[in-house]
């Protein structure tokens, strides 16, 4: 799948003296419905998450607190590296892209708004793997 596809996603905010609002709505803020939430957290100092792709889900990546890299790969050697720093955007990943998350900073949270349930049959975790899907898909 083509690396063009990532992109970002700027998310409404309510300003407020009180504290700031972020919200997001299936089809309206993120291009597809929401099935399924999960974030990742209390990452070590240097540790690294993902290391996957998926064959049909969508993910929306905010970096709800701290910050942290999305470097996504295609199977022909393409590379983009986004930096997610602000509860305010999101990172939209079309299924098919090779993803790997590093350099969280301390406290960081990284929420995932999905396309799909979980369910494992949709990974590829071998990036040689993912490559010999991606070769043989028109
Ligand atoms: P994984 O997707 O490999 O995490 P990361 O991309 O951050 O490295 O998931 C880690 C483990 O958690 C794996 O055993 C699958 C399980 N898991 C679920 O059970 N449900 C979920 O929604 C997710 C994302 C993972």
């Amino acid at each position: 799948m083509s690396l063009e596809l990532c992109h970002l996603i700027d998310l409404p905010q309510i300003p407020d003296a009180r504290g700031n609002l972020t919200f997001v709505e299936g089809r309206r803020h993120v291009p597809f419905e929401i099935q399924r939430v999960f974030y990742i957290y209390d990452v070590p100092c240097g540790g690294a998450r993902g290391g996957h792709a998926l064959k049909t889900c969508h993910q929306v990546l905010i970096a709800v607190a701290g910050s942290l890299d999305v470097i996504v790969k295609d199977d022909r050697g393409g590379q983009r590296r986004f930096q997610l720093d602000s509860p305010r955007r999101g990172l939209h990943l079309p299924p098919r892209i090779w993803r790997e998350m590093e350099n969280f900073s301390a406290g960081s949270v990284c929420l995932v708004l999905a396309s799909t349930p979980f369910e494992e049959a949709d990974y590829y975790r071998s990036y040689a793997d993912y490559c010999l899907a991606e070769k043989a898909t028109p």
